[in-house]
């Protein structure tokens, strides 16, 4: 079979902040599948990018002391090493702050602009008049005008739920500067939107591009009526100028999705076998796919399939939405100290346990995921360490001991074998369908019945017994191969566990494919230990004030 050329993306991090545990579920959930599918032999590549434009960037700068420019590049690479250390691996890793995407930005600009999908239209926004600058809504606080709730944002209320505009707030403040915001005219640029309903609603209907979930969302929004997006913002803003409008900048919603196609045109210059127009042409014939978290759906399946088409380029074949990460059953909490930081993670423990934990849990759908603390440390201590690892090292014992590390053939068992090498379609078909917690069910079925099997041999009393060394020998050869085979299933989401595994057994990095041979009279390294158990006071270590 031809390789499949795949290109997937996962939602780019603003520069304002470090990776936490919120934007991992969603780096883990894309980085499985994408090893699944490099796994599968297919040409896939994944890309994301440091989302570097905005207010908030702009703002914090101010308050570091630095310039906006410094302040992105010195957290595109903490982005960079937070995902490195957690084993997410990118093709690459680009910032939206850069050549290609003001390019890009800029043409797809002049193409929408020269389909008639610009129009110009002078609006009030609300200014903080000693600051200098228009106030997005999440600037300004005030009271609820529903329930009188102090201290509440200029877009909704966080006491009673209500939404409304920043106008509405009573005793409204900038919070930039603590000055009562006034309203102010000026000219934005708006992206025609509604132009673009029919053939949205057939781009959602022709193909599943969507959850069923999300296109009930989205039949939501239709029915609703779509409405022209502001695609502009004033100065000062840390953003693109829009070429034929000095003063004003693209809002950085437009530029965040174009990071996806500037940073595959990134890889393209370092990668002569890559051609940027077989991924972008309006006709691409290779599959892409964005995944992302609830929150940034209407951005995802909304403005960017339409700017695409607008700008004569291909749609996403998919987009993959999942739900937020929970810690304890509840959304995680500064002062709850259940904000994780990624790097807070790393510093206390390994980074597969989260990627076990989190893959055991996510299916596609968009539920929350809860990681509870109790739960994640049984379900790591039972699963890898007293079910999978340690089939290898009472197996390997044995073939240390007594076969000096070689093995012999799994004649005896070639029925197991072929079970466990069967259950292979089943598992593949799971990850391809991100249904990944029943991909692990089905592994720790496997995981049960291996044990089962070594626990009914019992090799450590065979060994006692007269002339059964072979049989012996069998026996562990059979488990290693088992063990073999669970591991390779649980490669895209151990990739750390799969490598040792690989030095262990002394063989090449494991595919797909190899699911279907077993490894017999090989001789393999002597065992190491692969994990440790997860002890509470790394848990505890992990809970805790943060600094965000
Ligand atoms: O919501 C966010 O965190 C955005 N930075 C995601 C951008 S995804 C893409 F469109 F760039
Ligand atoms: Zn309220």
């Amino acid at each position: 079979m031809t390789p499949r050329k795949i290109l997937i993306t996962a939602a780019l991090p603003y520069a304002n902040g470090d990776i936490h545990l919120g934007h991992m579920i969603e780096h883990i959930q894309t980085d499985i599948w994408v090893r699944f599918q490099k796994m599968m032999g297919n040409d896939a590549i994944f890309v994301c990018a440091s989302d570097c434009h905005g207010t908030p960037i702009m703002l914090k700068a101010e308050e570091q002391g630095i310039s906006p420019e410094a302040l992105v590049t010195k957290m595109r690479e903490r982005h960079i090493k937070d995902f490195k250390d957690f084993l997410i691996e990118f093709d690459n890793y680009y910032t939206t702050h850069s050549e290609e995407s003001r390019q890009l930005t800029e043409l797809i600009y002049e193409k929408l602009k020269t389909h008639g999908d610009i129009i110009r239209k002078i609006i009030k926004q609300t200014y903080d008049p000693i600051k200098d600058m228009f106030l997005p809504d999440r600037y300004v606080k005030g009271e609820c005008p529903r329930c009188g709730a102090p201290d509440q944002y200029g877009d909704n209320c966080e006491k009673c739920g209500a939404t409304y505009t920043p106008t509405e707030l009573k005793n409204p403040k900038s919070v930039v500067s603590g000055t009562t915001p006034v309203q102010k005219e000026s000219e934005h640029y708006f992206f025609d939107l509604p132009k673009y309903e029919h053939i949205l609603k057939k781009w959602l209907h022709e193909k599943k591009h969507v959850q069923d979930a999300i296109a009930h969302k989205l039949e939501e929004w239709f029915t609703q009526g779509l409405k022209e997006w502001d695609i502009s913002r004033d100065a000062p803003y840390f953003g693109f100028e829009i070429p034929d409008a000095p003063g004003k900048y693209f809002y950085v919603w437009l530029d965040a999705p174009i990071g996806y196609i500037s940073s595959f045109k990134n890889l393209c210059d370092k990668r002569s076998d890559l051609n940027f127009k077989e991924y972008w042409n309006k006709n691409s014939q290779v599959e892409l796919y964005h995944f992302i978290g609830k929150d940034i759906l209407y951005f995802h399946t909304l403005f960017w399939p339409a700017i695409l088409m607008g700008a004569d380029l291909r749609t996403p074949d998919g987009v993959f939405v999942h739900g937020f990460l929970t810690v304890n059953g509840e959304k995680m909490s500064k002062s709850r100290g259940t904000f994780i930081m990624a790097r807070k993670y790393l510093d206390h423990l390994n980074p597969e346990y989260f990627r076990y934990y989190i893959a055991s849990k996510l299916g596609n759908h968009i539920e929350d995921v809860d990681l509870n603390l109790e739960d994640f440390k049984l379900k790591v201590n039972a699963d890898l360490v007293g079910k999978v690892v340690n089939i290898a090292s009472r197996c390997s014992s044995f073939i240390q001991k007594y076969f000096d590390q070689k093995l012999s053939s799994i004649e005896t068992e070639r029925e197991l074998f072929n079970n466990f090498s069967q259950k292979g379609e089943d598992i593949a078909q799971f990850y391809e369908q991100r249904e990944y917690s029943q991909a692990i069910r089905e592994i720790m079925l496997l995981a049960d019945w291996a044990n089962q099997y070594i626990n009914e041999k019992k090799p450590w009393l065979l060994i006692k017994e007269k002339n059964q060394e072979k049989n012996v020998q069998d026996i562990c050869t059979v488990g290693l191969n088992l063990f073999r085979l669970l591991i390779l299933y649980l490669k895209p989401v151990l990739p750390n566990l799969a490598q040792k595994t690989e030095i262990f057994l002394n063989i090449p990095p494991l595919i797909w494919e190899d699911h279907q041979k077993p490894l017999e009279n090989d001789t393999i390294n002597v065992f190491e230990p692969m994990i440790e158990r997860i002890e509470q006071k790394q848990l505890d270590a992990i809970m805790g004030a943060v600094e965000i």
